[in-house]
């Protein structure tokens, strides 16, 4: 057995032998440049250096970086699928590049993980209008001794990387590496392309010579770049021959404690399985992010929000499984102090404080669940009654055993009550819950949110031209602002006349004129550079994990929002209406700045 600490070690070994910097882990959560909201990516924190800055630990560095993707949240619950990860990585700023790369990560699954050369399997790009085939890479796999028939040439869809829907970031060709999990093939044509899952995915040495452009464009890089991405989850899962990742010791610690709350075996019964395994990764996503640098705490906006739901959901299947939800912390705990303490010393400082909070969002959510609970009780009262009433009056009278959609968004609307847990709860009263009824009135619902959103239009006392482009400023400037004091700053108040704007917003002093004049400087520059303002309908829950922020509340995950994108600048969740492109602003003057209320300061300024 290898353990994780045993995996990331050797990692760092080899490269270092091999004159890499360890550069270590950065924060999880984005810093808002790329448009995405957390780390998806070990290559994502050296974005600028791949593009041809100066890395000033050299141009040849590794580390292990912890990502949290949570788009597959819904999946996780099954043997592989995880919101955090652990990427290990490696990369040449412009030094070395394929002959050296396809070598080292030869070298480095036949001498350190002992993988059978005649087995392995790497994947090229096979070429199209803009890029040639990768032949040199093919060449140099030949040479090392790889098998010419498990070499394989793929198209883009499989043998390109890029970080999706982003622009102006680096990508290119890569080489994957395979390694089959058994001998047996399932038929004659079976090899890395069969989906039978024979075949499992290693690594992936990306060669990042290309800038992506708008439009599906290309532009080549002044550098060739490596980048390389070997997940740590998956390859320990499959060093030790397991086919479950919740088997590993990153999780062996976490889900013993869940067995023994709830005197239940793992991989006994499918639902109790699938209840360890998302407590389990939900609740450390939720360490991780509230014990990072830039730690965060459950909100009903951003990354907040995506935190409050993963411990929710978590909370949720406590709740399934027969435990205490504050079994969390007992999860937590194991994750701070004996598995990430060596990888993420940060964590063990931060232990009182991630627990408190862990704790905090327990209780608020089982005051709001125990608050439902009441008014759930009374719909069933309130059928029994019917029941009871007309079976008396009419002996051919067929009980009701459905709670209706509107009862059920009731529950929702008002008590936060997902539509799933009505239905369990139900279910265990042996009713069923009308959910055509239940999307019914959640549609009607969220036709007038819409309609409300409209008429408040943020802050707009009248719309006029004028108006409309001092509302854009705002944006603008609150992006600057977010750039200057960080990403915690908010909107705290917006009111708009013909002649000006006047913004309130966070803020723990009072700004000097430099600020001001950075500030005014930066917004000019925005509206110099003449970038359109783009508008686009989202999901909510979507619309935030692409960094979308602003003062809004959704009433669920799925409700459609307006987010406006001023490229590069700033992406908000807003009624509108905007300006269609920077440069019709004119010029920005900041007039005044002054205390609002405590922590809150006041920007008047105008366009010229
Ligand atoms: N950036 C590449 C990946 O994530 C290595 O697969």
């Amino acid at each position: 057995m290898i353990t994780s600490k045993e995996l990331r070690e050797k990692w760092i070994k080899f490269y270092e032998e091999r004159g890499h910097v360890n550069i270590g882990a950065v924060s999880l959560i984005g810093d808002g440049t790329t448009g995405v909201m957390f780390n998806v990516a070990g290559m994502q924190p050296l974005m600028p250096y791949l593009l041809g800055k100066k890395h000033p630990k050299g141009t040849k560095l590794c580390n292990v970086q912890g990502c949290v993707r949570t788009v597959d949240i819904d999946s996780v619950g099954d043997a592989t699928h995880f919101t955090f990860f652990e990427m290990m990585g490696n990369w040449s700023l412009g030094d070395y590049f394929k002959k050296e790369k396809t070598k080292w990560s030869f070298d480095l699954l036949t001498q350190v993980f002992g993988f059978d050369k005649d087995k392995i399997c790497s994947t090229v790009f096979e070429g199209n209008d803009a890029v040639p085939r990768d032949d040199e890479t093919a060449g140099y796999l030949k040479e090392l001794g790889i098998k010419p028939e498990n070499i394989f040439y793929l198209d883009k869809s499989n043998n390109w990387w890029e970080l999706e829907g982003t622009v102006g970031t680096p990508c290119g060709p890569d080489n994957e590496w395979f390694y089959p999990r058994h001998d047996n093939p399932c038929c004659d044509t079976c090899d890395v392309n069969c989906d039978c899952g024979r075949y499992v995915e290693i690594g992936n040495d990306v060669y990042m010579q290309y800038k992506k452009l708008d439009g599906g464009k290309y532009e080549e890089l002044e550098n060739k770049n490596v980048d390389t991405g070997f997940g740590l989850d998956r390859l320990l899962l499959f060093l030790n021959g397991l086919d479950d990742g919740y088997k590993t010791d990153l999780f062996a610690g976490a889900i013993k404690c869940l067995e023994e709350k709830s005197g239940k075996a793992y991989g006994q019964d499918e639902k109790d399985t699938k209840a360890m395994r998302i407590i389990a990764d939900h609740t450390r996503t939720a360490v991780m992010l509230i014990g990072d640098a830039n730690g965060i705490t459950p909100s009903n906006t951003g990354a907040g929000y995506i935190l409050r739901r993963l411990l929710r959901r978590a909370i949720r299947y406590c709740k399934n499984l027969g435990i205490d939800a504050t079994t969390m912390c007992d999860v937590a705990k194991i994750f701070i102090e004996k598995i990430y303490d060596e990888a993420y010393p940060l964590l063990l400082e931060k232990e009182g404080y991630i627990l408190e909070e862990i704790l905090k969002e327990i209780k608020k959510f089982e005051a709001t669940l125990a608050a439902g609970m009441k008014e759930f009780d009374k719909c069933i009262i309130g059928m029994e009654r019917k029941n009871a009433f007309m079976s008396q009056k009419d002996p051919n009278y067929v009980p009701e055993t459905e709670i209706s959609g509107k009862q059920a968004f009731r529950l929702y609307d008002t008590f936060g009550y997902p539509l799933e847990l009505t239905v369990e709860l139900a279910e265990e009263k042996g009713l069923t819950v009308d959910q055509k009824g239940f999307e019914e009135a959640f549609k009607a619902h969220q036709e007038l949110s819409k309609a409300q959103a409209q008429a408040a239009k943020g802050g707009l006392t009248e719309q006029s031209e004028k108006t409309i482009k001092y509302h854009t400023a705002t944006h603008i400037m609150l992006a600057g602002l977010r750039k200057m004091f960080g990403t915690n700053t908010e909107q705290k108040g917006s009111n708009i006349t013909e002649e000006r704007l006047r913004f309130d917003f966070n803020c723990d002093h009072k700004m000097t004129e430099e600020e001001l004049k950075e500030l005014e400087n930066f917004v000019n520059d925005v509206i110099g550079k003449g970038i359109d303002v783009v508008r686009e309908e989202l999901p909510y829950a979507k619309a935030v994990e692409q960094g979308a922020y602003g003062v809004f509340n959704a009433d669920s995950d799925d409700q459609i929002v307006s987010v406006y994108t001023i490229d590069g600048v700033d992406k908000q969740i807003c009624g509108g209406p905007h300006a269609k492109n920077t440069k019709e602003l004119g010029t920005f003057v900041i007039k005044k700045e002054e205390s609002s209320s405590s922590g809150v300061r006041r920007i008047k300024a105008i366009l010229k």
